[in-house]
């Protein structure tokens, strides 16, 4: 095991009814706040009302920025910070997905300084200090709302960058699971794809730590177990509730502890699908994990059963594999660029190629390399 600290300063608040709190423990920050949010999904499931009252009620002043899109980009980011930057905010709140919650982190950033978020993302500026954000989670899957990353994309420099910094940790998350309940049958698979894979790549991470082992096969269980069963009742607060919970631990640091690193090339490679077809982001993970799995059979063989072994019971680095393959078709997420609707021409594979490239695609453990691109280009068609 390797030496490890622990710092996780995020107050969570799980259950219904959480976000009436909201209102008196924003007031700790001043009396005026940048509400951000997406397209509208906020206004159908109860969330944005009822965070704006209990603002209200506490007698703090909103001013609204909405329109932030699935996997955010940076003018939209850089638009909210000069309008919460004009008007003399003093606290970020954030009602929505992870790319509402990821986009406030960096708002939260650029608000004090006067050049774009993106100069913080591709690192040419530190920040010193950050407006305290908010979040009211109304989609269950990054884990955003407990821990210090955001992930938002520059379409003029074709790159989607994950930033961690710990200026960024939310105050507080508000995680009631009833606002899940409206998240259509797609977004929910992808919630569920996206957790099991950030439990993957803390299990591909290097080093033995069985104790953070044990929590990634927990985690992953939970989302085997309930996760088809809310496939099949969408409405359901119970399952809603696991999956949400499950969600937040498999990237809140708790399994991370004892080992050298993760790996995230899976991430990676899955960004890069994001730039070129803005693909859902936990679509571009059920279809980048097969195809990673596959490049790594030969090499880790052992590691790879262990997991299946654990999980399905599995004997087999093929059967293994065979499994994943299933469980995300089961919850109907594609497993292929072409279930996607994608038809990828060898034009498409060699764009695609590049914008690996250009984003200096890489695992922490599990180094690529040209060749492990064409592999995965291929087997991901
Ligand atoms: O825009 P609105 O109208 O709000 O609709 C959203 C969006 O279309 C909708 N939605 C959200 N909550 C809903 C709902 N629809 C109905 N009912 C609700 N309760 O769902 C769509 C997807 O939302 P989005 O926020 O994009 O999804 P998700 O939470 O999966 O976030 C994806 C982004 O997070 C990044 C991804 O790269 C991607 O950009 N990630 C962030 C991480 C982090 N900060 O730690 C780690 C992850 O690995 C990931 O990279
Ligand atoms: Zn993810």
């Amino acid at each position: 095991m390797e030496n490890f600290r622990i710092y996780n300063p995020v107050e969570l608040h799980f259950g219904a009814g959480v976000v009436k709190k909201l209102g008196s423990l924003a007031s700790a920050y001043g009396n005026k706040a940048l509400l951000v949010y997406g397209k509208g999904s906020v206004k159908r499931n109860g969330s944005y009302r009822e965070t704006l009252q209990s603002l209200l009620d506490a007698g703090i002043e909103v001013v609204e920025f909405d329109g932030i899109k699935s996997n955010p980009i940076i003018e939209d980011v850089d638009a909210a910070a000069d309008l919460g930057r004009k008007e003399g905010v003093s606290m970020i709140i954030a009602v929505g997905g992870g790319s509402v919650i990821d986009s406030a982190k960096i708002i939260a950033l650029t608000i004090p300084v006067s050049h774009s978020g993106w100069e913080f993302l591709d690192g040419s500026e530190k920040p010193l200090k950050a407006l305290p954000l908010i979040g009211v989670l109304t989609l269950a899957a990054t884990g955003t709302e407990m821990n210090a990353a955001a992930v938002v994309q520059s379409d003029t420099h074709q790159k989607k960058i994950g930033y961690v910094h710990k200026l960024m940790y939310p105050r507080h998350s508000f995680l009631d699971p009833t606002y899940t309940c409206s998240v259509p049958e797609n977004y929910t698979a992808y919630g569920i794809a996206d957790l099991i894979a950030h439990a993957l790549e803390a299990w591909f991470g290097e080093g033995e730590a069985s104790l953070s082992d044990r929590f990634i096969i927990a985690i992953i269980k939970e989302a085997l177990k309930y996760g088809p069963a809310l496939m099949k009742d969408l409405e359901n607060y119970a399952l809603r509730a696991r999956i949400m919970y499950a969600a937040t631990c498999a990237l809140n640091g708790m399994t991370v502890p004892g080992k050298k690193s993760q790996d995230w090339g899976v991430h990676n490679i899955g960004h890069t699908l994001g730039v070129k077809w803005d693909l859902a982001h936990g679509a571009t993970l059920s279809i980048v994990y097969p195809a990673w799995l596959k490049l790594q059979q030969d090499r880790i063989q052992d590691r790879i059963t262990e997991l299946g072994s654990a999980l399905f019971g599995c004997e087999s680095v093929e059967d293994t594999i065979y499994k994943f393959e299933y469980f995300f078709k089961l919850i109907g997420c594609p497993i292929t660029l072409s279930q996607a609707g994608i038809q990828c021409s060898k034009a498409d594979k060699d764009d695609l190629h590049r914008i690996m490239q250009l984003n200096q695609v890489d695992g922490i453990h599990h180094k690529l390399n040209e060749e492990d691109y064409r592999f995965l280009i291929d087997h991901m068609a």
